[in-house]
């Protein structure tokens, strides 16, 4: 069967942005650290009351939805990925389909971090292929800024982190050789806490003994207790080498296997849009891959690392500043917390 179509694609920040300047005023750290170690010169941060992962994952999909030229009725299926979804339980997919009045199609929610909306198109793909539907709906979306620490002890992950959202349209190709070509899903979970944030969470130091400093009484209550806030352990962790180390090499490993599943070079590439995770690794990638300027798309620079939203957004930007043309090769590409990494290789 055909592979799909991106037959729409929308995004949506926050119109509140927050420059590294203004960073400096809430912790130890300056302009000069952010823009050489990361790329990041500003992000955005959503409206503390009035914005969330799933409105703005609403907003990047109403674009999508009109530029497909179909309406949010027609919409059969929605696929969600999100690191840090508006409840605990249930995601955000069925606050879409309520928001957008959608009929009541399947709604699934995606838990892969920073490969998430590759892991969710590939998904996607696959239900295109098998003919099970003809307008899936998915988004990308992050509202970081609720669980960052704006302190000097976590300054090495809040200053990476912005908020986003993206989204695409898929539809079943129309044979013209147009479409998804293969889709490439990895993951490595001996390393699952280098990049987590562990608690609220079920796992009351079962997986590791010394993951937190609390006491046999005060893990039976972990899930949501005040020791874990008193302790700050209820932030996320990074260890950001070892993050930096690992994404080196798998994002060129995982961007050839789709160029050699499908009998083409580097060189062939229309464009690469990496997962917008830091611009030392997108240029590393770049290097590798012995790709020219003009076939990487980075944004890192305006909204930071966006996790799930990190593509779908540089999609939508890429292709409305006329990157990306029909017949294009487009090679999306992710690495993350899990570890989980992912390519999807499209003719556009
Ligand atoms: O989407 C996937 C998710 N994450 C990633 O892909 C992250 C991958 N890793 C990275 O991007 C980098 O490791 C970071 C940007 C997170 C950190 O850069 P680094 O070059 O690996 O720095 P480092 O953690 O080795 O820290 C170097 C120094 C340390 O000071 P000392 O010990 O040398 O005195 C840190 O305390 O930089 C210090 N530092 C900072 N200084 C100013 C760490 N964060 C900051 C900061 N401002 N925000």
């Amino acid at each position: 069967m055909p592979g799909s179509i991106i037959a729409g694609v929308g995004m949506y920040v926050p119109e509140n942005i927050y420059t590294n300047n203004d960073l400096t005023k809430l912790m130890d750290t300056s302009d000069e650290w952010i823009q050489e170690r990361t790329g990041i010169k500003e992000r955005r941060f959503a409206h503390r009351t009035n914005e969330t992962t799933a409105t703005m994952g609403i907003e990047a999909a109403k674009m999508a939805i009109e530029r497909a030229g179909i309406t949010a009725q027609d919409i059969d299926f929605i696929i969600f990925a999100t690191l840090s979804p508006d409840y605990y339980f249930p995601g955000c997919a069925v606050l879409v389909q309520r928001a957008m009045k959608m009929k009541e199609v399947g709604a699934l929610d995606v838990r892969n971090q920073c490969s998430g909306f590759v892991y969710a198109l590939s998904v996607g793909d696959q239900f295109i292929r098998s003919g099970m539907y003809k307008n899936i709906l998915v988004i990308g979306s992050e509202k970081h800024s609720f669980v960052l620490d704006f302190n000097t002890r976590s300054r090495h992950i809040s200053v990476i982190f912005g908020d986003g959202a993206g989204a695409v349209v898929l539809q079943p190709s129309k044979d013209d050789g147009s479409g998804m070509l293969s889709t490439h899903l990895h993951s490595d979970g001996n390393d699952a806490e280098m990049l987590a944030m562990y608690n609220p969470g079920s796992h009351a130091n079962y997986w590791h003994k010394d993951l937190a400093d609390f006491d046999d009484a005060e893990l039976g209550e972990m899930f949501e207790s005040h020791a874990m806030i008193d302790k700050y352990q209820n932030l996320p962790v990074m260890d950001g080498q070892a993050v930096f180390k690992k994404a080196v090499l798998k994002f060129p490993e995982v961007i050839m296997e789709a160029l050699n599943k499908n009998g083409y070079q580097p060189s062939d590439l229309g464009l690469l849009i990496p997962h917008q995770a830091n611009i030392r690794i997108s240029r590393y990638v770049q290097q590798k891959l012995r790709l020219r300027d003009d076939q990487v798309y980075n944004n890192i620079q305006k909204y930071g690392n966006t996790t799930a939203a990190s593509i779908p957004i540089a999609l939508c930007e890429a292709w409305q500043d006329g990157r990306i043309k029909k017949g294009d090769l487009v090679c999306m590409a992710a690495f993350g917390s899990g570890f989980t990494w992912a390519s999807a290789l499209m003719k556009w």
